[in-house]
């Protein structure tokens, strides 16, 4: 199958959207809250729509999701998946670490995942079976094998005051075995992240199927390894991710073993 065309369409609502961001990025923004700490922003919205627009106009019978409420399902094979701005919270503060994720499913099985840093231009892409890229050239996971000396992202629950289940407890166990832990504020990229090497190891609960599907398929065509806290096949659908570079998953899964899971 032809993936290229899935990946440029991709490419360009991610772009399209990205630029938008920029320009907005210190302009007042119309918040509201999804929760207490959850926020959304009309340039979240924004961004949807002008995604929506861009991929539609390519695959008008395709079906699409995305995380602000847009979406088309009539039975399709296709299913786009997508993130209008994953780290939102960081969009509102200025904190310059957000990005676009988008994949195209077919019938379960993602074909091809981007995700996009318009702050730094960097655009991280996988097709199913081709491998994974950085601005077109081919990444690959660290080779660091012992937990000691790894560096690990993760990130919370938008419940985290109201749930038990709020990963403060695996946060603790890791912080005491790990070299250290990065919490950047946007699922895709820390993904992306072990997908190149910059970090050794991701995981991260009750996340839905646009922080994770782009970014899971890029970790495993770059050669790393994706699962959930009990060693499962990870799928879109699973809200629990243990992604790394392969090499330390086993003692990640043994200290996961040791919290709530
Ligand atoms: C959030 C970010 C964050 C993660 C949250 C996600 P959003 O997505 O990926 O890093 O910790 O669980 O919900 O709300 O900014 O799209
Ligand atoms: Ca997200
Ligand atoms: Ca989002």
């Amino acid at each position: 199958m032809d993936l290229d065309k899935y990946l440029k369409a991709a490419e360009r609502a991610a772009k399209k959207a990205g630029l938008m961001l920029i320009q907005n990025i210190r302009s007042n923004r119309e918040i509201s809250f999804k929760g207490e700490v959850n926020l959304v922003t009309n340039f979240d919205k924004q961004s949807q729509e002008i995604i929506h627009d861009s991929l539609l106009s390519v695959f008008p019978d395709h079906d699409i999701i995305s995380e602000e409420g847009l979406k088309k399902e009539e039975g399709s094979d296709f299913k786009w998946i997508v993130d209008p701005i994953d780290g939102t919270t960081n969009y509102v503060h200025g904190f310059p670490v957000f990005c676009i994720s988008i994949a195209v499913e077919r019938e379960g099985e993602t074909l091809v995942g981007i995700v996009l840093d318009p702050v730094r231009d960097e655009l991280f892409t996988a097709k199913r079976g081709g491998g994974a890229c950085l601005n077109k050239k081919k990444i690959h996971v660290s080779d660091i094998d012992e937990l000691d000396k790894s560096l690990l992202t993760t990130g919370f629950p938008y419940d985290i005051r109201e749930s038990e289940l709020n990963n403060l407890d695996h946060f603790s166990n890791f912080a005491v075995r790990c070299q250290a832990i990065r919490r950047c504020g946007s699922a895709a990229l820390d993904l992306c992240y072990v997908a190149c090497g910059r970090a050794d190891g991701f995981w991260e609960m009750k996340l839905s199927p646009w922080d994770t599907a782009a970014g899971a398929l890029i970790v495993k065509e770059a050669g790393g390894c994706v699962t959930d806290f009990h060693n499962q096949r990870f799928h879109s659908g699973k809200k629990q991710v243990l992604a790394s570079n392969g090499k330390i998953h086993k003692q990640m899964l043994e200290v996961l073993k040791l919290g709530k899971i």
